[in-house]
């Protein structure tokens, strides 16, 4: 019997489980995993101890050993990582690129260089993989963000292109999400569209005052047919970790679905307006005193 097909994930996302990034990537790894991949590890990035690179270099003198002491090299978490069949980088977009601490991790995978400066026919400088790593394995990326249009990926995108070829990884796809609170909820509940009510709940309107904001009845309708559409969102998500360990790629139209857009973005902005100004006003009524907490914080800091 051929061996199991085996997959790594990481998700960047501070939420982790909660977020609108897992409501894409664990469907999908629970297709992989139905599709007969074994899923070795899904590891969120907050779980993890870790410091940032510090540029010493030297793991060019050790065979790619790093000198910092935490659970990326206790774990040998980039060893595991570089060496799996298919890597998959989940983040939320942060300011255009991967989070933070995702940014990190990545920052950790310069272990895997051989200390050497190449140049491809393309002109492009690179550094061979170490023996260790696996060579034309595959990636994907999951991401989502709160922007309407899925061209806020582009500079994620890019980052995750470049991840790939200097790991000689095959990015196989993306599975993008925009306006993607709708599926994890503005304070993060997951699936808090579970249906109409929840959904009032979670913006505190209801839809007679989103109809009186002036939105159109088709407007209002797909504002109502939203749980179906969110539903279809996961089930594609589910059939792409299917496709990719059955057929070695996801098809256009599975990507296209989950990327699929849920609301016109009058509505989107609208919802998004009232869910924040509702936030706003239960914060103010709890009297956070947010603005005087923060304030005081940073004046007895010592930067
Ligand atoms: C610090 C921060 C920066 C963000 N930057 C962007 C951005 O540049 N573009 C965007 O569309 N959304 C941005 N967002 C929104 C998140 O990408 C979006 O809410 C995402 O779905 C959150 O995923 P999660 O629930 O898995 O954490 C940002 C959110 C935060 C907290």
């Amino acid at each position: 019997m051929a061996d199991r097909v085996r997959v790594i994930s990481i998700n960047g996302s501070p939420r982790g489980d909660r977020g609108a990034t897992a409501a894409i990537l664990n469907p999908f790894l629970d297709g992989m995993e139905e599709a007969g991949a074994e899923v070795e590890q899904r590891i969120w990035v907050n779980r993890i101890e870790m410091q940032p690179c510090t540029g010493c270099l030297k793991c060019y003198c050790n065979d790619g050993e790093c000198t910092l002491k935490d659970s990326v090299s206790n774990e040998r978490l980039i060893q595991r990582m570089a060496g799996s069949d298919i890597l998959v980088i989940a983040s939320p977009v942060f300011s255009h690129g991967f989070t933070g601490p995702l940014k990190t991790l990545i920052d950790r995978f310069f272990v895997t260089g051989q200390p050497e400066v190449k140049r491809r026919s393309n002109g492009q400088t690179y550094r061979r993989r170490r023996d260790w790593v696996k060579h034309g394995g595959k990636a994907v990326l999951v991401s989502s963000c709160a922007a309407w249009e899925v061209g806020m990926f582009d500079l994620i995108l890019t980052s995750m292109r470049q991840f790939c070829f200097d790991q000689e990884r095959e990015l196989s796809a993306a599975l993008l999400r925009p306006h993607s609170q709708l599926l994890s909820g503005i304070r993060g509940k997951p699936s808090v569209i579970g249906n109409l009510r929840a959904l009032v709940r979670m913006v505190g309107v209801d839809i007679g005052s989103f109809f009186k904001r002036g939105h159109t009845l088709s407007a209002t309708q797909s504002l109502i047919g939203l749980k179906k559409s969110i539903g279809e969102v996961k089930g594609a998500a589910r059939e792409a970790g299917r496709q990719l360990v059955r057929d070695g790629k996801i098809s256009p139209e599975t990507l296209e679905a989950v990327s699929q857009p849920l609301l016109p973005f009058e509505a989107y902005a609208s919802l998004a307006e009232m869910a924040i100004g509702d936030l706003q006003k239960k914060a103010r009524k709890r009297g956070q005193g947010l603005e005087k907490r923060s304030g005081e914080r940073v004046k007895n800091r010592k930067i």
